[in-house]
C-alpha cells in the first residue's frame, strides 16, 4: 500500500483521484490537501481510500508519494515553507515545468517525474505520459489508460503539443454534425453517428500495428470514392499542412518556466 499525497485537488486531480479509486484492485491511500474545499471534501465523502488533512505538509508527512496538481504561476508559492525527506517521490502534473526545474523546490526528495494525464483518464483511456521512469509511479498509475514511459525530459514537450489537439478533434466530430443536421437529417441521429464512426475509426487504429499505420488513410478509401475525393480536396486546401505548422508554432513558443520566475 502507498501513500499517495495531492497538494493541488482541482480539475486535472480529481479526474485521476477518481480514476484511481474506481480501479477495483485500488489499495492505495489518498491523502488531500484541503485548498478547494468543497472537492477535497467531495472526494473523502465519495471514497473511502481518500483522506482530506488539515495542512499541505500534514499530506507530505503522511505521504510516501507527493503529486503536486496546482498550477505553474501557483508553484512557488504553494511549495515555499514545505519540508519534503530524501525518501519521497514527487510526481509532478504541473504543465512547462520539468522534473529538472521541479526538483530544487522539493530537496532532498530527489525521485522527480512529471506526468500528463488528459481528461480521458476517468474512462481509463487516453496516453498518460510518465517522465522519467520510476516504478513507484508507474505502479501508482497503472491502469488509468496507456502509459506512455520517457527518460528524457526534453521530449516531454512535444508530447505536451501533441496533446494540444483535444479542442481541435471536437471541433471536427461537432462540424461534421452540423453539416448532416443541416442537411436535413435529425440532429441526434447525425451525433449518433458521427460519434458512432470516430469511435470505431479510433478502434481500428489503436489495433493496427505501427508498421501499417500509413497504409490507412489509402485502406480506407475507394478510388475515384468519396473518401478519396474529400481527403484529396483537403490535401489541396493545405489542411494538413497547417496542422503540423501550428503544432510548430507552440512548440517553438511554449514557455518552460525556470523555478521562482512568474
Ligand atoms: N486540466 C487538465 O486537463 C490538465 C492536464 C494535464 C496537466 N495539467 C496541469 O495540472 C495542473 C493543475 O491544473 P488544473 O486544471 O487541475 O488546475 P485547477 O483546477 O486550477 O487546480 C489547481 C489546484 O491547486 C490548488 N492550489 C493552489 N494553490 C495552492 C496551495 N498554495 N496549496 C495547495 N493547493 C493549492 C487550487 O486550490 P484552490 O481552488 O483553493 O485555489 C486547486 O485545487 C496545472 O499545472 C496544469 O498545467 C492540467
Amino acid at each position: 500500500m502507498t501513500r499517495i499525497g495531492f497538494i493541488g485537488v482541482g480539475t486535472i486531480s480529481e479526474a485521476v483521484i477518481r480514476a484511481m479509486c474506481a480501479r477495483p484492485d485500488m489499495t492505495d491511500e489518498i491523502l488531500l490537501s484541503p485548498r478547494s474545499p468543497e472537492r477535497s471534501a467531495t472526494l473523502a465523502a465519495d471514497f473511502s481510500q481518500c483522506r482530506r488533512l488539515a495542512s499541505n505538509q500534514d499530506v507530505i508527512d503522511a505521504s510516501d508519494m507527493v503529486v503536486l496538481g496546482m498550477r505553474p504561476q501557483q508553484m512557488d508559492e504553494a511549495l515555499s515553507g514545505l519540508t519534503f525527506r530524501s525518501d519521497h517521490v514527487v510526481a509532478s502534473f504541473i504543465a512547462g515545468t520539468p522534473p529538472s526545474g521541479i526538483a530544487p523546490l522539493v530537496a532532498p526528495a530527489d525521485r522527480v517525474c512529471q506526468l500528463i494525464p488528459l481528461p480521458p483518464i476517468t474512462l481509463h483511456r487516453g496516453p498518460l505520459v510518465i517522465c522519467p521512469d520510476l516504478p513507484e509511479v508507474v505502479a501508482a498509475f497503472r491502469g488509468l489508460g496507456d502509459l506512455i514511459v520517457l527518460n528524457d525530459e526534453s521530449r516531454i514537450r512535444v508530447l505536451s503539443c501533441a496533446s494540444a489537439i483535444m479542442s481541435t478533434y471536437f471541433e471536427l466530430q461537432n462540424r461534421v454534425i452540423d453539416w448532416i443536421a443541416d442537411h436535413g437529417v435529425d440532429e441526434s441521429v447525425a451525433s449518433r453517428y458521427v460519434r458512432s464512426e470516430l469511435d470505431g475509426l479510433a478502434a481500428v487504429g489503436q489495433v493496427t500495428p505501427d508498421a501499417r499505420r500509413r497504409e490507412l488513410p489509402a485502406e480506407f478509401q475507394t478510388k475515384g470514392g468519396l473518401n478519396e475525393r474529400v481527403r484529396a480536396g483537403l490535401l489541396e486546401r493545405g489542411w494538413f499542412e497547417a496542422l503540423p505548422a501550428e503544432l510548430t508554432e507552440i512548440y517553438d513558443n511554449a514557455i518552460l518556466r525556470p523555478p521562482g520566475r512568474q
